[in-house]
């Protein structure tokens, strides 16, 4: 009896072996003739996608490697970043023949990765923590927000290396809040962190609206420079100080909205918020948002949902900023549907269900 199984088995096995080199050789005849036949229009778009739900319909067999754009993602810690996969699940899903790739780049050494860039075929790159406030030094060309509040994640780079760089964060922010319907106008935000990205999100909120905002953070100044210059050029009523337990739950009491924006939280930091018994403080009708994205679930989001309060997670805010990255770096306009990719994506990632 057994022996029959096992020579089934072998069979069966063999059967598969055929069938797979059959279709290996298919396939490779198959990427010559698709190989001939692009042209530079076509360059971006070699298949048409199949299903909304962003199915795979291409592999790397498929790409023409002369044409590929590089899309280096740089940071440090790098390790946990998701971003690359993120865009390169919606690459895929739209049939664009590009890669995105982190890329550990120390504070200090921009100089050296941006001179590199020139033998890299990249159209451009994103730049997360901690590059973004020293990038806007580099750059031949910036929008005035990102220059003044010192903030750039997404620069293009074109056939001379003349470099164009944007704080494109903001975008973000926005659009996960309008997806949640958060009506941002005449509202108050307390803010932790005055980071890279800080500036640029103040930029954003001034502009929808908001009434005040407040900035916490560990080194006092930087909260100062952003909350003084969003003052200086806006209605809003702003604030500063030190990220203490005490000064959260003061300015907790009376804010719409939370918004963590440090790097507190995030995988490979190695540090996380010590004590978030001030979130206990926020009105019952508060948001809470979180812009670090890996792990799906930080503390605080946790600690927002424990206290019942509605909640935008970092996922959201990185899917919103798809858009006006693509269309920026690449000059390739992502269809709407890439933004439930994204999520769809990101909740298989981390077996995360929302
Ligand atoms: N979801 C998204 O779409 C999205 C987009 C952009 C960024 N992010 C995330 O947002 C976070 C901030 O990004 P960034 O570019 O602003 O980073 P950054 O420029 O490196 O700033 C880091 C911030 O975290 C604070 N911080 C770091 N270690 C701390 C500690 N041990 N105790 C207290 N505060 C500490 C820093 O305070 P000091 O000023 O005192 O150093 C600063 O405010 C990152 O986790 C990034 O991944 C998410």
């Amino acid at each position: 009896m057994w022996k029959y199984i096992e020579k089934l088995f072998n069979i069966y096995n063999k059967i598969r072996e055929f069938l797979y080199k059959k279709r290996l050789t298919k396939d490779i005849s198959r990427d010559n003739i698709i190989m001939k036949s692009i042209s530079n229009k076509e360059k971006y778009n070699l298949k048409k996608v199949r299903t909304s739900k962003g199915e795979e319909n291409m592999n790397l067999l498929e790409m023409n490697p002369h044409e590929t754009k590089y899309i280096p993602l740089i940071g440090s810690p790098i390790g946990g970043s998701t971003a690359s996969f993120l865009y390169n699940k919606i690459f895929a899903s739209f049939g664009v023949n590009a890669m995105s790739y982190p890329v550990e780049v120390k504070k200090g050494e921009l100089p050296e990765f941006l001179s590199a860039m020139k033998y890299m075929n990249a159209p451009g790159f994103i730049a997360t923590s901690p590059h973004k406030q020293d990038l806007t030094a580099f750059m031949d060309e910036i929008d005035d927000a990102s220059r003044i509040f010192r903030s750039v994640n997404a620069v293009h780079v074109d056939k001379n290396g003349r470099m164009e760089g944007h704080g494109l964060d903001g975008k973000g922010v926005i659009g996960a809040f309008d997806d949640n319907k958060v009506d941002l106008k005449g509202k108050e935000v307390l803010m932790l962190g005055a980071g890279g990205i800080s500036g640029i999100f103040a930029s954003e909120l001034a502009q929808r609206g908001i009434r005040k905002l407040t900035i916490l953070n560990r080194t006092e100044e930087k909260a100062r420079y952003v909350a003084d210059t969003l003052a200086s050029c806006t209605e809003v009523v702003t604030a500063s100080g030190a990220y203490t337990a005490e000064n959260a739950r003061k300015a907790a009491k009376t804010a719409d909205i939370l918004i963590q924006a440090t790097t507190l939280g995030m995988k490979g930091s190695g540090h996380d918020h010590p004590d978030l018994s001030f979130m206990e403080a926020l009105p019952r009708h508060a948001w809470v948002m979180e812009a670090v994205s890996n792990p799906p679930e930080t503390a605080v989001i946790k600690k927002a949902k424990e206290l019942n309060l509605n909640t935008v997670m970092g996922m959201e805010m990185l899917v919103n900023q798809v858009k006006a990255i693509c269309r920026f770096i690449l000059g390739w306009e992502a269809p709407q549907e890439a933004k439930q990719i994204g999520i769809d994506f990101y909740c298989d990632l981390f077996h995360y269900r929302r």
